[in-house]
């Protein structure tokens, strides 16, 4: 088999717990970023995935990619409906299928749903470690669900943080989150902010990882030099941004052709007439590639859009294989 992948004749299923044992997010943070610059220099092959809306419920996004350079290809398959949580389930379910690139054998059968928090968190923590100024230590999350604790979690790894805002707009969710988060972080302020504005104040590092549909940032909120995460909105009507702050950053999108087809929040400013196609057309891998540039003052915003593609949940996915082969992790089966 090609690039060192672990021989195997059988199919190994991975669960979360399984995953939770072999997927760190320090491993997960190059592997994306190894990901981000190869998706960027055309040694990938993605097309934009495949929503199907579920009328009342949600959509289904079919998420195929293959990276020949790494061996593998293979498909995301997730719902996502946002009032799970309302009933006790998560917003996000899935599965990814891995398949070897030369014969296309299912190497593995995983979860989706602990994947997606831990590869969306960690190409936010690519894009703070090289946009973000050095010394950003004052973290605003608006937002208090999955991601907001998979993004604590990375872009601790990457920025020296110091404290916590955290906004949700279901207050106890926030409270239980700065609780669970407290006890697990014991080095980091939290403090539960009444409104955005009261989050994003004084931050250096803002993610935006909610549900809502219309602006959770407002440019007047923002200190000079700030880096946002701009995560929660996926659909050309909805956002987390206003206009005034995706005209005034330097914005760099996961991929331009997703972007301009799922991002609410650079779709509706440029059909505003803010700003014209060229000001949100650059890749975070063109910036880890060296060929366009990242933050260009200390004053500067930036801005990372993430609408969250496939080649990331494949190379996650084929970071886990590898580990849970390498650790006896997971139960093998013979399809
Ligand atoms: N970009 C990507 O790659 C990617 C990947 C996974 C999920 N997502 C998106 O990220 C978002 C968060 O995902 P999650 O799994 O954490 O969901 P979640 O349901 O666990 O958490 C979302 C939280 O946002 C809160 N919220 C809703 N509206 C709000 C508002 N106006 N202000 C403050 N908080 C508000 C909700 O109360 C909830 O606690 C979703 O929109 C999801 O689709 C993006």
């Amino acid at each position: 088999m090609m690039n060192n992948l672990p021989e195997a004749t059988m199919t190994l299923i991975l669960t979360r717990q399984h995953l939770e044992q072999v997927l760190t997010m320090r491993d997960c943070i190059e592997a994306i970023a190894d990901v981000m610059r190869r998706f960027s220099l055309g040694e990938t092959v993605m097309p934009v995935r495949l929503m199907t809306p579920v009328p009342g419920r949600g959509s289904h996004a079919a998420m195929p990619a293959a990276i020949p350079g790494l061996g593998v290809l293979g498909i995301k398959s997730i719902t996502i409906f946002p009032t799970n949580p309302e009933r006790g389930a998560p917003a996000i379910l899935g599965l990814v299928i891995l398949n070897e690139s030369n014969t296309g054998r299912p190497l593995a059968v995983m979860d989706a749903a602990y994947l997606t928090a831990v590869r969306t968190a960690a190409a936010s923590a690519v894009a703070t470690r090289a946009l973000a100024r050095p010394d950003a230590s004052a973290l605003a999350l608006i937002g208090a669900g999955v991601q907001a604790g998979s993004h604590l979690w990375a872009l601790s790894e990457v920025r020296p943080l110091r404290s916590v805002a955290v906004y949700d707009i279901d207050r106890l969710v926030a409270e239980r989150f700065i609780e669970t988060k407290s006890r697990r972080h014991p080095e980091l302020t939290f403090r539960l902010a009444a409104s955005p504005e009261d989050a994003i104040r004084g931050a250096d590092l803002v993610c935006t990882v909610t549900t809502s549909q219309t602006p959770v940032v407002d440019l007047n909120w923002l200190k000079e030099g700030v880096h946002i995460n701009a995560v929660g909105a996926h659909t050309p009507e909805a956002r987390e941004l206003d206009s005034a702050t995706v005209t005034a950053a330097r914005v760099l999108v996961d991929s331009r052709e997703a972007a301009l087809k799922e991002a609410g929040d650079l779709i509706i400013p440029l059909q505003e007439g803010r700003f014209g196609a060229e000001h949100i057309r650059d890749e975070i891998g063109e910036v880890l590639a060296g060929i366009k540039p990242g933050r260009t003052s200390d004053a500067q915003i930036t801005v990372y859009k993430s609408v969250g593609i496939a080649v990331q949940d494949i190379a996650a996915a084929r970071l886990a294989y590898e580990r849970a082969v390498s650790l006896g992790v997971g139960v093998p089966v013979e399809l």
